[in-house]
């Protein structure tokens, strides 16, 4: 065990630990955007910069392992200045489609902005025009305006479906997710890009503007579509005291997202049969 510490509290965390996983550990939130638990580190989108004492820069902490003694400080003026800066560059190239946007109410980026934001941006210039409805699979819409090149639908459709489909093509600022040719995505597991996705750029064709993902109640279940009995959330409208809006499912989703760490074991993803079968 390794003695660290955070924000000058002292935790002991495994060997080879990283600093965010540390923190977690020690129940501090270091905003992170493209890393999940279920890869590697990949360290693209800065969010997750922290103060390390003795270091000369800002260290990324999904990456940073932890050394004995080592001292983190998550909350000092340069950290907070520059997870407002990594925001202010994510956000000079994105839309403002809070309003119309699918994921709204439990986009990444949101909560982010509100958490860590709230400034006056200081771009002047046009944002960047892209492809808003872009047909990449059998339930999928990507929006490549509202992409935040986190990598992660790549990262899974590369490693866990091992059927890459979906990749970064163009560089700089003209950098744009897209499926290889005509590898359209028809897996068995890409309603899990929907969820996996941490703002509205990927969105399900069966869930689009249907209705607010506030207005949705969840009850907690198990796929009863095969053995392997997978945790879901059915996620639906309870229904309007005063007016008619149909009381239905919307959406069936994972149990076990990136931020229920308590369930990680049991796995992340769902098949399209269990999603959909509703
Ligand atoms: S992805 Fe998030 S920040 Fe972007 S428009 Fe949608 S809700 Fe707003
Ligand atoms: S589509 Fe979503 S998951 Fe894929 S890179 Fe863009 S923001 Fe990340
Ligand atoms: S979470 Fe560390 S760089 Fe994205």
């Amino acid at each position: 065990m390794v003695e660290i510490f955070i924000n000058d509290s002292a935790i002991k965390v495994k060997e080879g630990t990283t600093v965010l996983k540390a923190a977690e550990k020690a129940g501090i939130h270091i905003p992170h955007i493209c890393f999940h638990d279920a890869f590697p580190p990949e360290g693209s989108c800065r969010m997750c910069l922290v103060e390390i004492e003795g270091h000369p820069c800002l260290e990324l902490a999904c990456s940073t392992q932890v050394r004995e003694g080592m001292k983190v400080y998550t909350e000092t003026e340069n950290v907070r200045d520059a997870r407002k800066g990594v925001l202010e560059f994510i956000l000079a190239e994105h839309p403002m489609d809070c309003p119309i946007c699918d994921k709204a109410g439990e986009c990444t980026l949101q909560d982010y902005y509100e958490q860590y934001g709230l400034f006056e941006s200081d771009f002047l210039e046009e944002k960047e025009r892209k492809d808003k409805k872009v047909d990449i699979g059998k339930g999928l819409i990507l929006d490549r305006e509202r992409c935040v090149l986190c990598t992660r639908c790549v990262r899974f459709l590369r490693d866990i479906t091992k059927t890459g489909e979906l990749g970064v093509f163009e560089r700089g600022v003209r950098s744009e997710i897209g499926i290889f040719g005509d590898q359209y995505i028809d897996n068995n597991y890409a309603g899990n890009l929907v969820e996996l996705c941490p703002v509205g750029a990927i969105t399900d064709k069966d869930f689009r503007f249907k209705t607010r993902n506030w207005f949705l109640k969840k009850g907690a279940s198990v796929c009863p579509l095969c053995s392997r009995g997978c945790q879901i959330f059915i996620e639906y409208h309870p229904g309007f005291a005063r007016f008619k809006v149909p009381k239905r499912v919307y959406r069936i989703s994972s149990r076990v997202t990136s931020r229920d760490q308590s369930q990680k074991e049991k796995g992340y993803w769902i098949c399209d049969i269990g999603r959909y079968g509703y």
